[in-house]
């Protein structure tokens, strides 16, 4: 009976210790960013609107060049829209697409990026020539795809 007590002290502390390193990884994983590259966040699409922080789409100021574009992509609208920076900004985009494939494309830049449905899309860009630069969606997305488009205006 001793030793029985013992095998499941054991079991129960090596189960544990697996259950630690899963929550140590997940927690990287989802609050570190030091996970997988950005297609492996997913988000349910039918819920961006209340799903932190598509709830919020809009631009925060995170540090003194530095600034976060929480961006959703539907038929046929970037939301915001025509946002501005000062030159030599670096602006990180979190973005989804709340129905289907759209593209991010950025003119003058190398910034290109497909923004699918249940997954979210990272990605940064700096901007040190002032002007308007024109983003288009580059992914076919239906009758208004052309008409898609919007503007980053660097000051
Ligand atoms: Cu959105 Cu084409």
């Amino acid at each position: 009976m001793k030793m029985h007590r013992d095998e499941k002290v054991w079991l129960t502390l090596s189960f544990g210790m697996i259950m630690a390193f899963m929550l140590i990884t997940g927690y990287q994983t989802f609050a570190l960013e030091m996970g997988p590259p950005s297609n492996m966040e997913t988000i349910d699409p039918q819920k961006v609107d209340e799903t932190a922080p598509f709830d919020k789409p809009g631009i925060t100021q995170i540090g003194e060049n530095e600034y976060e574009v929480v961006m959703t992509l539907e038929i046929f609208s970037f939301n915001p829209s025509n946002i501005e920076v000062p030159a030599g900004s670096t602006v990180h985009f979190i973005m989804t697409s709340k129905d289907v494939v759209h593209g991010f494309q950025v003119a003058g830049t190398n910034l290109n990026a497909m923004v699918m449905p249940g997954h979210i899309q990272r990605i940064s860009q700096t901007f040190d020539k002032p002007g308007d630069y024109l983003v288009l969606c580059n992914e076919y997305c239906g009758a208004g795809h052309q008409m898609m488009a919007t503007t980053i205006t660097v000051k």
